[in-house]
């Protein structure tokens, strides 16, 4: 039996049916994969019900720093999940095989390095780590321990970003000259407002943990609740947002990365204590490689913007098309190249505009028939029902049952969010940044 992905659905008439599917064996009835979820706040008790979702995953034990959302766990998953404030007793556990790691960014590098020590195979939410010269400590245990290690930037296994892969290699927009992305919002919970429970406390806190690496200050709520305001234990929109973009567009162009990233930005409208900007622009230079040519990307985040609740979308332009795309659908404008250079000669004397034109038609003869359509847009879109957070986590545990490549290793992870930080260091420098894509380090 195999589980698959629908794919989309073409418009009428244009390119038709374009299937996009992961088949993979269904597991054997003893196949289980024993999990622990280390953060299980938002999205670790959304990455965790994902998980638990598929066939043989089960949640064993969990760690977390608020009594609250370990006493919610075992409500969903039953009394008999271990709980624990100390992540290093759940990976000391012979039962866990895997780990889910969604804690606060200021975590997340030394947890999945003491993970993957344990033996434990690891799921890391996004960005992989918080501060750029964490990366290669992460890129060193996943390789030494073998381990499967899968960055948790789900944007890679939507079926849109698939497609738009396909049709790049294709050669659907011809060569790539610039590609802008963005990821707008416009309410209080996607600029990070999150409620405070009305028990935070340092007795239903284990703060002292909570704080970690970051400099230690009296306990605080709001900073435990709305961390990803502070620069201590988040990374703000660039690393918070900017990479699921950078990591899209890693996936679209096989592209290992930029050469030169700029950014600049401001706190313009919530300002509430945070300090980090809520509206960033960033500029990143690729340079050519076997997978593209040099390209321009421009990024761009505002926590208070437009009509709908968020906007998130790309624009990939090529010299032969554009491909558009939001979370859902995928738009492919193709044009027609350009091959006469054109003239514009109406300020030249009468006989030179005479004498420019008979050259330029004995160079270029009119055709006798009209040009094809210039034109045609092939719109896709997502057949209701795809999830690609739940297809993320399919494929996670794929990986481990079958030792198929993990579709966002370290390396993976670190392409992308060393650039998204590099955008941080930018905005507090106010200058450009140099960053080696293949050697993944700073220049
Ligand atoms: N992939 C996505 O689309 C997506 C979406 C949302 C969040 N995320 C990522 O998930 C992570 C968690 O975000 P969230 O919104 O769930 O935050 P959250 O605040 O809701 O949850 C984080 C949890 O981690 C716990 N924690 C803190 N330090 C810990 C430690 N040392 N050990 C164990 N638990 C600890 C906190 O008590 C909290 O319950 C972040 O890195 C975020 O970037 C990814």
């Amino acid at each position: 039996m195999v589980s698959t992905r629908r794919a989309f659905l073409g418009s009428a008439g244009l390119v038709g049916l374009a299937g996009q599917a992961i088949a993979e064996p269904a597991p054997a009835a003893n196949d289980r994969i024993q999990i622990g979820l280390i953060g299980a706040g938002g999205m670790g008790q959304g990455d965790a019900r994902f998980a638990t979702s598929l066939p043989g995953i089960q949640l064993v034990a969990a760690a977390d720093c608020y009594d609250g959302r370990l006493e919610h766990v075992r409500e969903v998953w039953g009394p008999q999940v271990a709980i624990t404030r100390d992540y290093r007793e759940l990976l000391t556990r012979k039962d866990v095989d895997a780990v889910i790691i969604a804690t606060p960014d200021h975590w997340h590098s030394i947890i999945t390095v003491d993970a993957l020590n344990a033996g434990k195979h690891v799921y890391c939410e996004k960005p992989m780590v918080q501060k750029v010269e964490d990366g290669p400590a992460v890129v060193e245990a996943q390789k030494r321990t073998g381990r499967v290690l899968q960055v948790g930037s789900q944007y890679v296994t939507s079926l849109v970003f698939q497609k738009a892969r396909d049709l790049y290699r294709e050669g659907s927009i011809g060569q790539l000259n610039m590609v802008e992305a963005w990821l707008d919002r416009n309410t209080a919970l996607g600029a990070w407002q999150y409620s405070i429970p009305p028990d935070a406390s340092e007795q239903t806190v284990d703060w002292d943990r909570f704080q970690g690496r970051a400099p230690h200050r009296p306990f605080d709520a709001k900073r435990v609740f709305r961390w990803r305001n502070y620069q201590d234990y988040g990374t703000g929109v660039a690393g918070d947002l900017f990479v699921h973009l950078l990591s899209g567009l890693h996936l679209v162009t096989s592209s290992q990365g930029p050469a030169r990233i700029f950014a600049t930005g401001g706190l313009r409208y919530w300002k509430d204590g945070r300090d980090v900007p809520d509206v960033m622009l960033a500029l990143l230079d690729y340079p050519k490689s076997a997978e593209h040519p040099e390209f321009t990307l421009v990024l761009k985040v505002n926590l208070k913007a437009g009509s709908s609740n968020e906007n998130f979308g790309f624009r990939f332009i090529g010299d032969e098309g554009i491909m558009t795309t939001s979370m859902t659908e995928l738009t492919l404008g193709k044009a027609v190249p350009q091959k006469e250079p054109g003239y514009s000669i109406g300020t030249f004397s009468t006989a030179i505009q005479q004498e420019f034109l008979k050259q330029y038609r004995e160079r270029y003869p009119q055709k006798p028939a009209a040009e094809p359509a210039a034109s045609r847009e092939n719109e896709y879109q997502y057949v209701p029902g795809d999830n690609a957070h739940l297809e993320h986590h399919r494929r996670f545990y794929n990986s481990i049952r079958t030792g198929a490549p993990s579709v966002e290793d370290a390396i993976f992870g670190y392409r992308a969010a060393g650039p998204a930080l590099l955008c941080n260091v930018s905005y507090a420098e106010k200058r450009a940044c140099g960053w080696d894509p293949n050697a993944m380090r700073r220049t």
